[in-house]
C-alpha cells in the first residue's frame, strides 16, 4: 500500500489526540481539524511541479521557483469545509471546489447534492479534503466525479480513515495517493469510524 501515506509527524499525533477527545469543544475542534490539514497537506504536495523563476533581491538577482501546476482544492461537503482555510493560506492562488456528498443512513452510499464544476477543467492538481475515509463511498465518488472532469492529478487528503475506506479507494482508484494522519481500527455498524472521534461535522459546527 505504498500510495497510503500515514503522517508520522509528532505534531500530527500530538493534535489528533486532541482531535479526538470528546471533551474537545467546536472551536478549538475547528483549530485542530485547520492545522492538522495543513500539515498532511504539507506532506501531500511534496512533488508539486516547480518552474524556474528569476527573482530581483534588494542585493541582487536570485534563482528561485514558482508553482508550475493550478491547484483545486474540493472539499468534500460539510465536514472537508474546515480543511480548506488553513492549507488556501498556504496555496492562495488555488481554487476551490465544492462537492456536495451525502450518505444515504440505509444504504450507506453517497447521493451528490452539490457539484459546480465548470465543464472545462480549472486545474491539474486536485486535493479531495475530507477528514473522515470512512466506507469510502464519498472519496470514491469525488475522484470519479473528478477524474471525469479531466482532472491530470488527483490526491486524497484525509485525517482518519477505517481500514474499509482505505480498501475501497485503493481498490476503485489504485493511483490515487491518500494522505492521513491515522488508520483506525474498524467500520461500527452504522459506517462510523471506530475509536475514530465521532461525527466530523457535527463536532466542527456544534450540531451534534
Ligand atoms: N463520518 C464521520 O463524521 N465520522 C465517522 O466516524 C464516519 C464518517
Amino acid at each position: 500500500m505504498s500510495h497510503v501515506h500515514v503522517s508520522s509527524h509528532p505534531l500530527v499525533k500530538h493534535k489528533l489526540t486532541k482531535l479526538r477527545d470528546k471533551e474537545t469543544n467546536p472551536k478549538k475542534f475547528r483549530e485542530l481539524i485547520r492545522e492538522i490539514a495543513i500539515l498532511l497537506a504539507y506532506e501531500a504536495t511534496l512533488d508539486l511541479a516547480l518552474e524556474p523563476a528569476a527573482v530581483t533581491t534588494p542585493m541582487g538577482e536570485a534563482a528561485g521557483f514558482h508553482l508550475q501546476e493550478k491547484i483545486g482544492l474540493v472539499p468534500i461537503l460539510r465536514s472537508g469545509l474546515g480543511m480548506v482555510e488553513g492549507i488556501w493560506e498556504m496555496m492562495p492562488s488555488a481554487e476551490v471546489w465544492h462537492i456536495g456528498l451525502y450518505r444515504d443512513e440505509d444504504t450507506l452510499q453517497p447521493v451528490e447534492y452539490y457539484n459546480k464544476l465548470p465543464i472545462i477543467p480549472t486545474v491539474r492538481v486536485c486535493l479531495v479534503l475530507d477528514p473522515m475515509l470512512a466506507t469510502g463511498g464519498s472519496a470514491v465518488a469525488t475522484v470519479d466525479i473528478l477524474k471525469h472532469w479531466g482532472a491530470h492529478r488527483i490526491k486524497f487528503v484525509g485525517i482518519l480513515a477505517a481500514p474499509e475506506g482505505v480498501e475501497a479507494l485503493t481498490a476503485a482508484h489504485p493511483d490515487i495517493p491518500i494522505h492521513l494522519a491515522t488508520v483506525d481500527e474498524r467500520l461500527n455498524e452504522v459506517g462510523y469510524i471506530v475509536p475514530g472521534l465521532g461525527d466530523a461535522g457535527d463536532r466542527q459546527f456544534g450540531t451534534g
